[in-house]
């Protein structure tokens, strides 16, 4: 392919006090490709878009686009020059309409209004070119879906004339079918010879919508090439500098008794009627859409919402059966459950607070004697946790903000099983994480059951359900199908049960 260079980065640096979060990269982009960028949590691809989309500012190193040199003085001054970064996190304001918030890149007129009639027209073009006319541009953005929200920061850059447009891991929450919604846009957007960057953990994705990609490695780009020439075994070895033996590892164990019960549990609108037994020793799957109901579910068990109607019935060692449809949060924490959320944003991490606390402040009575708190003890501990789910960081003293979205994640699931929990409820475990500590983190969830831990697995991401759970059920519309052996499902069946047709 000899498309023109539309891109280029040479000898990019950028540190964060002890950390080398781009320690030299290379990276040549052309105009009209969807280039993926891959590599581990933390190996530095959200630190160099942001470079490139002038949200950071590097120590050194140049950049060219179109053959000019490039040097953004911040976002917007990319953006003036069409270059555009949809992140990790969504950015638009909740509380504003659609249309107010594609415009905000807009700049319309010095005092921050819209033009009413004209820039409506923009905005309604914009988003007619995603060809989603469904979403008004005076709905409040607060009330659309992760999909449409992407799809309304798509629009804003789209209206400033993109050239180069950064998707920061965009299917994340995203339903099958709005990734590949996605994808086709995507496409739209390449032949019309906009480049596309695209970050991804999900390599299948990476192989079915890039051209070319680029390996980033502790801040270094080790590799790359035409994506049609690697295989994808190939690819994450160049990511971790090493081949990956199992990607659903597993451990041995056996399901006992009952530990969990819930009978004709029903929220306030979403789970409708869930019959499920868990067991001791069990990984129990649950797939199904996003919005059908599966976080509702768990949080209704958690105490996060209320219950309605049902019962929840947690049976404990010495055979005794607590019955307590209702109860908060702490006591359900108290009776021996747990809860990974799947906004860990919201409910799960404080992110100001250095990784020691967020990780241990749910159970500190291990480093605490009669009051005091063993600071060399809890720091120990803390290493301990951090060497074994692999977490990129400076230290334990560093604050969870600065982590790397995937090393959030991991630390969010640290801090549950540090909890000792014996009842895990887990949403979306591996969201944003790569492909050698999602083994890693499949590996854990499978030693917990040996040692007797109920586990159950919320996940849109089918392959870990099929490749890790011992029994599996579909959740459509806040219904929860027959659970069945994981053997007995096939992936079509599942998508179908989970779809409704
Ligand atoms: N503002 C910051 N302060 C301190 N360290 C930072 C900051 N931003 C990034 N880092 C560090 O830089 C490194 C690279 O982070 P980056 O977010 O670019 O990784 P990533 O490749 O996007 O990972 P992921 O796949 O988990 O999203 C990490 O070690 C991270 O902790
Ligand atoms: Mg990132």
């Amino acid at each position: 392919m000899n498309a023109p260079v539309r891109l280029t980065m040479t000898n990019v640096r950028k540190r964060y006090g002890p950390t080398k979060a781009l320690d030299g990269v290379e990276l040549e982009l052309r105009a009209g490709e969807v280039h993926a960028l891959v590599g581990e949590n933390g190996a530095g691809k959200s630190t160099l878009m942001k470079v490139l989309s002038g949200a950071v500012r590097p120590d050194s190193g140049s950049m060219t686009l179109d053959g000019r040199s490039y040097e953004p003085a911040g976002p917007q001054d990319a953006r003036r020059r069409g270059v555009a970064m949809i992140y990790q996190e969504l950015t638009l304001a909740p509380d504003l309409s659609v249309e107010a918030n594609v415009a905000l890149g807009l700049e319309t007129t010095r005092f921050g209004f819209l033009r009413r009639g004209v820039d409506r027209r923009r905005v309604e073009d914009a988003l007619a070119v995603l060809e989603h006319p469904e979403i008004r541009p005076d709905a409040s953005v607060a009330g659309l879906n992760p999909a449409a929200q992407q799809l309304v920061e798509i629009a804003r850059a789209l209206l400033l004339d993109v050239r180069v447009l950064v998707l920061d891991e965009p299917t994340s929450s995203l339903t099958q079918q709005d990734a590949q919604r996605l994808f086709t846009l995507v496409r739209r957007l390449r032949d019309r010879g906009v480049t596309v960057v695209y970050i991804s953990h999900f390599l299948e994705e990476v192989q079915q919508i890039s051209d070319r990609f680029t390996v980033l490695r502790d801040g270094r780009s080790v590799g790359g090439g035409r994506t049609t020439n690697f295989e994808t075994g190939r690819i994450v070895e160049m990511m971790v500098g090493r081949s990956l033996d199992e990607q659903y590892p597993r451990t041995p164990h056996q399901a006992g008794a009952p530990i969990l019960e819930l009978s004709d549990l029903t929220g306030d609108k979403l789970p409708r009627g869930v019959d499920l037994t868990l067991h001791r020793g069990e990984i129990l799957g649950i797939a199904g859409v996003v919005g059908a109901g599966r976080t509702e579910m768990l949080r209704a068990v958690f105490g996060l919402d209320p219950v309605r109607r049902g019962s929840v019935v947690i049976h404990t060692v010495s055979g005794a059966a607590i019955r307590t449809p209702n109860a908060a949060p702490r006591r359900r924490i108290a009776q021996g459950l747990g809860m990974l959320s799947e906004d860990r944003k919201e409910e799960g991490l404080t992110l100001d607070q250095s990784i020691e606390d967020n990780l241990t402040y749910t159970r500190l009575r291990p480093y605490t004697w009669l009051g005091c708190l063993n600071v060399g003890r809890r720091r120990r501990a803390v290493e301990d946790w951090l060497g074994r789910l692999r977490v990129r960081c400076a230290g334990p003293w560093q604050a969870v903000g600065d982590l790397s979205g995937g090393n959030q994640q991991k630390v969010a699931l640290g801090r549950l099983l540090h909890q000792d929990a014996d009842v895990l409820l887990l949403d979306e475990p591996t969201r944003g994480v790569d492909v050698g500590s999602k083994a890693e983190i499949y590996r854990l969830i499978g030693e917990l059951a040996a040692r007797g831990k109920a586990v159950l697995v919320v996940s849109s991401y089918l392959p870990e359900l099929l490749g890790v759970c011992d029994r599996l059920a579909v959740m459509t519309r806040g219904r929860l199908s027959a659970v069945r052996p994981v053997g007995e499902w096939t992936p079509e069946q599942v998508m179908a049960a989970a779809t409704g047709v």
